[in-house]
């Protein structure tokens, strides 16, 4: 028969890296619960349309990257590309603007890009995201970007480059996008034809060009952060104050494009030095315009997420296996039976217990307990033996309840 294999873009997580991945959501967790976010959950695929409001039309997720299928009824659904949208759907759905505000969530799960597939880029991967709806205080872009920090400090993912811009309101925006392809226009000639087939649908993305022309012209382009109202500039102002208030090094960095429409006022990007080409580790920032884009109420927000995978390949922090208390042997004649029973009472008493359920023989089996730092074996036979592995020394126990006992003094 032909093998089979995991289709392209996918990635499947064998142990233990699959763990790795459990103990970075159980960090964020921590983190973020300690801020007061609540986990949320949202589908795994919703009406395209979503997307296409939210997201933005001329963006390259919705335009290139999306998995859409349609429903037996010939309903358009997508594979969420992103979390924001779905957060903030639900968030108008279930009236989440009568809760005190700012709702405060995070999540972590699989999302969905057609993207060419490469180191730290893939067709399904993970995210962890939070967001903060209802409110623009700008503390909250501040704490999020902490918090994020703080993530990635405790996964281990080593130093990270923090660019941060604003790009403020969405009538700013539209005027210097106006100015901005009118400096474009006049200088076409310069620009690569990417740039150039996609002037009027998204001048900005120049300022992401490798072509060395497009680099040229872009350095005298005009910036965004130049254009600011003094009401986003000043709540600029504050987020870059309470980060430089608590030591939080960042580069203001106005060529910063993020791939999402939805963005207003603060944006920002992880980068690590530790990745190649996808060195994002995560990003995210204010889309004060999005939850009426989706049909609520003008209702600002903030929030981020940051790749799992990328994280994991930025990471020097091995997985934390934990170790295993005891493994129960049988010797020869040690009915199975009577190990299955004493793996249970071990682990009733709240131990990391397990049984040998291969068949080796007893040399074997003493090896596979070594390998798996099993600190106790216990081994069953006509009567309980139990054998300290650290120092080798072999006892008879009288009876299951003297065994538990001595295992618990071992592992005092
Ligand atoms: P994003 O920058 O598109 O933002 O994605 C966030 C992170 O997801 C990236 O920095 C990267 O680590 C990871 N990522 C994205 N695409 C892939 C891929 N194809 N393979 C592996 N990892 C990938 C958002 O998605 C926004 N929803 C963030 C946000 C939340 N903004 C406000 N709130």
């Amino acid at each position: 028969m032909r093998k089979l294999q995991a289709p392209r873009g996918t990635l499947d997580v064998l142990p233990p890296d699959a763990r790795r991945r459990l103990d970075v959501v159980a960090i964020a967790g921590e983190v973020l619960g300690r801020a007061g976010y609540e986990p949320m959950e949202t589908p795994v695929f919703e009406d395209t349309e979503l997307f296409a409001r939210g997201v933005g039309e001329s963006t390259d997720i919705v335009q290139k990257e999306m998995f859409t299928f349609e429903d037996k009824a010939g309903r358009s659904l997508t594979l969420r590309p992103e979390g924001t949208a779905g957060v903030c759907r639900a968030y108008i759905e279930h009236g989440m603007h009568k809760l005190p505000q700012p709702v405060k969530v995070w999540y972590a799960g699989p999302f969905f890009r057609h993207e060419a597939p490469q180191a730290g880029r893939f067709w399904q991967f993970t995210q962890i995201g939070a967001e903060a709806v209802g409110s623009d205080d700008p503390t909250l872009d501040a704490e999020l970007i902490l918090l994020l920090a703080e993530i990635f400090e405790r996964a281990g993912t080593g130093p990270a480059r923090l660019r941060l811009s604003s790009l403020g309101t969405p009538e700013t925006r539209a005027d210097y996008l106006e100015e901005l392809t009118r400096f474009l226009r006049a200088r076409e000639s310069e620009l690569s034809e990417d740039v150039r087939a996609r002037l009027d649908q998204n001048p900005l993305r120049a300022f992401d060009a490798d072509h060395a022309g497009t680099q040229a012209v872009m350095a005298e382009a005009p910036r965004l952060v130049d254009r600011l109202t003094p009401d986003d500039r000043e709540h600029f102002e504050t987020v870059k104050a309470f980060l430089g208030g608590v030591g939080v090094d960042f580069e203001e960095d106005s060529t910063l494009v993020r791939g999402l429409d939805y963005y207003t006022r603060t944006v920002f990007e992880f980068e690590s030095e530790r990745l190649g080409a996808q060195a994002a580790l995560g990003g995210g920032g204010r889309y004060d315009g999005l939850v009426e884009e989706l049909g609520g109420q003008p209702t600002p927000g903030v929030g981020w997420a940051a790749g799992v995978e990328r994280m994991l390949l930025a990471s020097d922090r091995p997985g934390d296996e934990g170790p295993v208390d005891v493994f129960v042997a049988l010797a020869d004649g040690g009915a199975s039976r009577n190990g299955f029973f004493m793996v249970q009472r071990l682990r009733q008493a709240a131990l990391r217990a397990e049984l040998e359920q291969a068949g080796r023989g007893m040399k074997g089996q003493l090896r596979h307990a070594n390998r798996i730092g099993a600190r106790v074996v216990l081994i069953i036979g006509d009567g309980i033996e139990v054998k300290d592995m650290e120092t080798g020394e072999q006892r008879v126990a009288a009876s299951v309840e003297d065994a538990l006992g001595m295992v618990e003094e071992l592992l005092a």
